[in-house]
């Protein structure tokens, strides 16, 4: 198993969650991280935690390419190389179904969840790809490059409960798919981490009820926890260059749907 030391990575959502304990396990391993969430103070203070040296913040909304460019700026101009680790985190849950959820809450869980997805996929495939288009064949394999994404098992399985929802994350789902099929024969891996139920800010977020989450917790859990996904998200990006592991679903062993 490699280590991640000589990697840089991107990591979209790290203010809490997730894509905090996916920054903690990526430092750890010896990577340095470029981080973003809109909760500028969050990050800082993560930066500080996990040192300054090793981790740079950009705060800002995940689907403005204004942010995402700065983003992917930020890698080079910190760390002196194009970001070759890019997790596609930052996402949002809704409570209800098609016919129930907020629909006042649709077009910023889309544009979150879907297309600010799409647009750090391209623009980080894009520079990726810039590197190696003078190489062919199993030269492109030179330098490890990922684009991890996380998705959900209610992007699989629909979900009456989180229609909408899981809608956006069905839709991400065919993107990372297409993206592997695209970018994977130019030595980029594109993988997809399904997450079941992960305890975090998410719920809250969501706006489920909290009797709901107690007792869905009580009758699937204990639920994962962030460290959980962080440890997948490690495991796929420290594989030798030439393996891909291209799909994690991840559950609660009592977690019988979705
Ligand atoms: N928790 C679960 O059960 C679960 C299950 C399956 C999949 N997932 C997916 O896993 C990912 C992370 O979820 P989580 O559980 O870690 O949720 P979380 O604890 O709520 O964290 C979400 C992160 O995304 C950031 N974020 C949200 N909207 C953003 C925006 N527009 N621009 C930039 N950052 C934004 C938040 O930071 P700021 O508020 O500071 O912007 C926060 O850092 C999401 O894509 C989610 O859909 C979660």
């Amino acid at each position: 198993m490699q280590t991640l030391s000589d990697r840089i990575g991107v990591i979209t959502g790290a203010s809490a969650g997730i894509g905090y304990a996916i920054a903690k396990q990526y430092v750890a391993a010896g990577a340095r991280v470029v981080i973003n969430g809109r909760r500028g103070e969050k990050l800082e203070a993560i930066a500080k935690e996990l040192g300054s040296d090793k981790v740079a913040c950009v705060a800002g909304d995940c689907a403005d390419v204004g942010v995402i460019s700065a983003i992917l700026e930020m890698a080079e101009k910190r760390f002196g190389r194009s970001a070759d680790l890019v997790v596609v985190n930052a996402g949002r849950g809704l409570n209800g179904s098609v016919m129930t959820s907020d629909t006042g809450q649709w077009e910023e869980m889309v544009r979150t969840n879907l297309l600010g997805a799409a647009h750090l996929i391209r623009m980080a495939g894009t520079k990726m790809m810039a590197e190696s288009a003078a190489l062919t064949g199993p030269a492109v394999l030179t330098r490890s490059r990922d684009i991890i994404v996380l998705g959900s098992t209610v992007g699989r399985h629909v979900s009456p409960f989180s229609s909408m929802y899981g809608s956006t994350k069905f839709a991400v789902h065919g993107l990372t798919e297409g993206a592997r099929r695209e970018l994977g024969p130019k030595g980029i891996r594109v993988s997809l981490i399904e997450p079941g139920f992960v305890v975090s800010e998410f719920q809250g977020v969501a706006g489920y009820a909290e009797k709901w989450v107690e007792e869905t917790f009580a009758r699937i859990g204990p639920p994962l926890t962030p460290d959980d996904i962080g440890r997948v998200a490690t495991f796929i990006a420290s594989q030798p260059k030439g393996v891909h592991v291209a799909d994690v679903l991840i559950r609660p062993t009592r977690q019988d749907y979705p």
